[in-house]
């Protein structure tokens, strides 16, 4: 038996400091009103599909690429980020109390999976964005600044002509959240281990970097202009937050309640045509099936799993969400794939039994759930059948060797499915939705997926 050195003892040695969100008073409250104001109103006309590049940060295109990064070390960095992006979402999804706000995974190197570039104000200014389905505000760093560390031009509201900052009676939350001296609409985020951004809500102009190297602009988004930032490992690189959960006041609502994402080969550092469209010119094809949001975040109904023709014996109690935790998540911020125990373990014996005599079994120190073996994936594999993830209303989700297994070394691959214990939720990671477009539709309330090569689909856009 081989180790894995190191690869997965890491998983206990988390640093907590950035998950769990501690106390703040943001955002339901915030959020709430802000889709009804009729500020946010003037997007849908915008004439154009906003369709951008979707940056996966171990790409060319990102500011974390990293030509001499081991194949080993990147898979043990998404086995940390997810393992650390789980325990997130398991906190997050488990606050209760209305006054308690989960928070973003804070700008930190190890938070960031995708990335979006577009400018704020009039004139522009670039800003590199983390894209977040799980969180709602969208933030970025603002001049003057405390503790901000960016490589990003600093945005600094007093240059902008387009900016305007909500003052303390533009609303009840404001009223109650105000900063007297200056007539700010504030907001603040903290998060467990000292972690803080605090600023002023305000709306400005956006400005997208279409695919085709044009500019969409939209105009009076609203966004927190974050003044204090104290992180104990800030990322030069990231200069915000996009989130785009489903709760009231995200993006989303304010540019028409859709939006789509085509994800190609996450392992091919090369590649160049992961798409974010959001608005009306999102993709929505293929199978769909109904998107049940909780607290803002993204659920599916997950039915059954099979392997080739075989459904496993999996009791469709442990896909439920409860009051306690649980249910099925699709995430944008997690890269493996986490299922219910009673759901991981016979899908692991299955492909225990497919690989098991053709392959030797490597062992993952420190966690004996990962399933590793030596090999390539796609050259050892060729004969596995496809993974079917059959979800409610008949919307099956096939899963072929590149969805399923991650190469954790030259010569070590391992299943790229792990375990949700607990109440955790279960979370369709990054993986596994790799060669598909999917569409988030709010006005529908479905999410759908086609496989599609993203490359192409540029040409299916008017
Ligand atoms: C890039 O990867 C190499 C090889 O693992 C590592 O030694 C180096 O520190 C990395 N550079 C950065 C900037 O992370
Ligand atoms: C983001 O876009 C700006 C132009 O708007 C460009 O100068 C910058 O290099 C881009 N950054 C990345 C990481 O793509
Ligand atoms: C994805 O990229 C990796 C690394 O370049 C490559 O080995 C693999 O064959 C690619 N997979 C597909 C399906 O293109």
């Amino acid at each position: 038996m081989k180790t894995l050195d190191g690869a997965r003892t890491k998983f206990v040695a988390m640093d907590t400091a950035f998950l769990l969100v501690h106390r703040a008073r943001l955002l339901l409250v915030i959020m709430a009103f802000l889709v009804s104001t009729n500020i946010t109103n003037s997007v849908a006309t915008n004439p154009r599909s906003i369709v951008t590049k979707l940056i996966h940060r171990d790409s060319i295109l990102s500011p974390f690429f990293n030509a001499s990064a081991t194949i080993k070390d990147r898979a043990n960095r998404e086995l940390e980020l997810s393992t650390a992006r789980l325990a997130y979402l398991k906190a997050a999804t488990m606050v209760k109390s209305p006054d308690d706000i989960r928070g973003d995974i804070i700008a930190d190197a190890r938070g960031v999976v995708f990335l979006v570039n577009m400018s704020i104000g009039e004139p522009p200014v670039p800003q590199l964005l983390v894209l977040d389905t799980a969180s709602r505000v969208l933030w970025v760093h603002c001049s003057p600044c405390t503790g901000c560390q960016t490589d990003n031009p600093l945005f600094d509201p007093s240059k902008s002509s387009t900016y305007f900052p909500w003052p303390c009676n533009h609303s009840p939350y404001c009223e109650s959240h105000c900063d007297t001296g200056e007539n700010h609409c504030t907001f603040s985020v903290s998060y467990k281990g000292g972690s803080y951004i605090a600023g002023n809500i305000a709306t400005e102009k956006l400005t997208f970097v279409t695919s085709d190297e044009g500019s969409v602009d939209v105009p009076n988004i609203v966004f927190g202009c974050g003044h204090e930032f104290q992180h104990p490992h800030p990322s030069n690189q990231v200069s915000g937050y996009m989130g785009l959960d489903a709760g009231d006041g995200s993006l989303i609502h304010q540019v028409g309640n859709k939006f789509s994402y085509c994800i190609g080969n996450i392992s091919d550092t090369n590649y160049i045509y992961n798409r974010l469209i959001l608005g009306d010119g999102a993709v929505i094809e293929g199978d769909s099936t109904s998107l049940e949001i909780y607290n803002g975040f993204y659920y599916l109904t997950l039915e059954g799993i099979s392997v080739g023709d075989k459904r496993l014996g999996i009791d469709p109690k442990v896909f439920q969400r409860s009051s306690e935790g649980g249910g099925v998540m699709i995430d944008s911020g997690t890269t493996v794939t986490f299922l219910a125990r009673g759901a991981f373990e016979p899908l692991r014996s299955e492909v225990e039994n497919i690989i098991g005599g053709s392959l030797r079994r490597v062992r993952a120190t420190g966690n004996p759930d990962w399933l590793c073996y030596r090999g390539i994936a796609a050259r050892d594999l060729g004969g596995f059948p496809v993974v079917t993830f059959h979800f409610g209303g008949g919307a099956d989700l096939e899963l072929n060797v590149e969805n399923m297994f991650q190469n954790n070394m030259e010569q070590v691959f391992c299943l790229a499915v792990g375990v949700a214990d607990g109440n955790s939720p279960s979370v369709i990671g990054v993986y596994a939705q790799q060669y598909l477009n999917i569409a988030y539709d709010l006005s529908a309330w479905t999410l759908s997926f086609e496989r599609t090569d993203c490359q192409t689909l540029e040409d299916r856009l008017v």
